[in-house]
């Protein structure tokens, strides 16, 4: 007996190419990112199968060889599934499972699949159901009647899958209104929140990176927390915020968030931006490569290429060249290359430069806060009080004219009091402690 994925799904992969040469880099191999994709959803590989495709045929995306091909594959690997790495039309979909007798599952679908899996806060699931049902109201023209029905959760068809195959459209299309506006809700309630919380706050640091690259291991390595890290791609779905104490310059928020993939299919953008919003609002990105990666440039570009898409583009970067322990005789070090960002190698995993992360983030943000002694007269009772209000005030002495506050604060909230009528004071303060002014966005 083969062996078989704990859900016994065994899957035949397809991986289309390119009708000539060129186009994609020689050593890039989609076939191994699609393996490791079917694996993060639990499945096992019977077998792969390439087949160039110089005109799709528009019935069943392959042409009729390689129909037969596959399922003459199928049946002597025992594989119960087909996953094609590419988008598929409800059509082709149906005509394949029909060929193969088995079912078919395209590129997207399987992605959503892992979503599904993955996916951990309100939002995100929300997030999930929404592709996902967005992605089968295309696909339920004539439903799955064809095949043989399935139970229990099986890749493609968990989540929403398989009870609403059967469902009226017009349900359908209800419950995707339901969870846009429950969606809608959660996003302006996080709009508020981060109005709220925007001003008196510890910097913001988010984890970007390509899937796999270590950010969960780094997030665990700098904040000491347990975050689950698993060498399967997008582990992570929901970013997870936490503290990094120690620091010279202060408390720092770190946010782990889900790993970038190149080709994600558009209907997962949406679901994908909600678990990057962190990012978008980061005053720092820390964008962690798999340095031992040979196509970690790419990933680089590729990662970037998101960043833009989200308008995260011009946020200041520091490159965090992760598991250094898997290249022989790198060591952990700082380097700044002339034009590009500042680079740290180190490994997440045993430790290793992790300090000089530290030093680097620390250094960043020293010259953010405003810690000072100021001198308020009795007339600035409303700055006062809103100083209170931001937990600006470390301590406080009643002096004859007024108080003496101990301040601690990021000084781009201070700027931004200073403009007030009757802070004068704070004012001078700012002038008389420039040091050096605040980090720039897209510096
Ligand atoms: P996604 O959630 O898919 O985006 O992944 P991620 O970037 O959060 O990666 P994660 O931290 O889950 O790590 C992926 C794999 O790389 C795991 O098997 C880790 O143990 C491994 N890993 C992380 N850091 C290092 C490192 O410094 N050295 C080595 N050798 N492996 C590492």
């Amino acid at each position: 007996m083969f062996e078989r994925s704990k859900r016994g799904e065994h899957a035949l992969l397809i991986q289309p190419l390119p009708p000539a040469r060129g186009g994609g880099s020689p050593d890039d191999d989609p076939l191994e990112e699609f393996a490791e994709l079917a694996r993060s959803a639990g499945a096992t590989i019977a077998a792969t199968l390439t087949a160039r495709i110089d005109r799709p045929n528009p019935g069943y995306y392959l042409g009729s060889g390689k129909v037969e091909e596959a399922r003459m594959l199928c049946d002597t690997t025992g594989a119960d599934l087909v996953l094609v790495n590419h988008q598929l039309s409800p059509v082709q979909v149906r005509n394949l499972e029909r060929a193969l007798q088995r079912r078919v599952i395209d590129r997207t679908g399987l992605i959503l699949d892992i979503f599904a899996l993955r996916a951990r806060s309100h939002e995100g699931k929300l997030q999930v159901e929404l592709a996902q049902l967005k992605h089968l109201a295309t696909r339920l023209v004539r439903g799955w009647t064809h095949l043989e029905r399935q139970r229990g959760g099986a890749i493609g068809l968990r989540g929403p899958g398989e009870t609403q195959l059967e469902m009226d459209r017009r349900l359908l299309q209800r419950r995707v209104e339901s969870l846009q506006r429950q969606l809608d809700k959660v996003e302006v309630q996080r709009a508020q929140m981060r109005r709220a919380r925007l001003r008196n706050e510890v910097p913001r640091v988010a984890l970007v990176g390509y899937t796999n690259a270590g950010k969960s291991t780094l997030f665990n390595a700098l904040t000491g927390a347990g975050v689950y890290a698993a060498d399967q791609l997008f582990a992570t779905l929901d970013p997870t915020v936490r503290r990094v104490e120690g620091l010279d310059c202060g408390p720092l928020v770190l946010s782990d968030t889900v790993g970038f993939v190149r080709d994600l299919p558009h209907e997962l953008v949406a679901a994908f931006r909600s678990t990057l919003s962190e990012a978008r609002d980061a005053d720092l990105l820390l964008h962690v490569i798999d340095a031992a990666d040979p196509l970690r440039d790419e990933r680089i570009a590729q990662v970037d290429a998101v960043l833009e898409e989200i308008g995260a583009g011009e946020l200041p970067q520091l490159l965090v060249y992760n598991k250094i322990d898997r290249i022989e005789g790198a060591a952990p070090r700082r380097d700044h290359p002339g034009q590009g960002h500042e680079r740290v190698w180190l490994s997440a995993m045993s430790g290793q430069g992790l300090e000089l992360l530290r030093q680097a983030l620390a250094e960043r943000f020293a010259v953010v806060r405003l810690r000072a002694g100021l001198h308020l007269p009795g007339s600035a009772g409303r700055l006062r009080a809103r100083l209170y209000e931001l937990g600006a005030v470390r301590g406080e002495r009643v002096e004859d004219d007024g108080w003496r506050l101990d301040l601690d604060m990021p000084r781009s909230t201070a700027e931004q009091l200073a403009v007030l009528p009757e802070a004068a004071p704070l004012k001078a303060l700012l002038l008389a402690a420039h040091g050096g002014g605040s980090y720039n966005r897209g510096g």
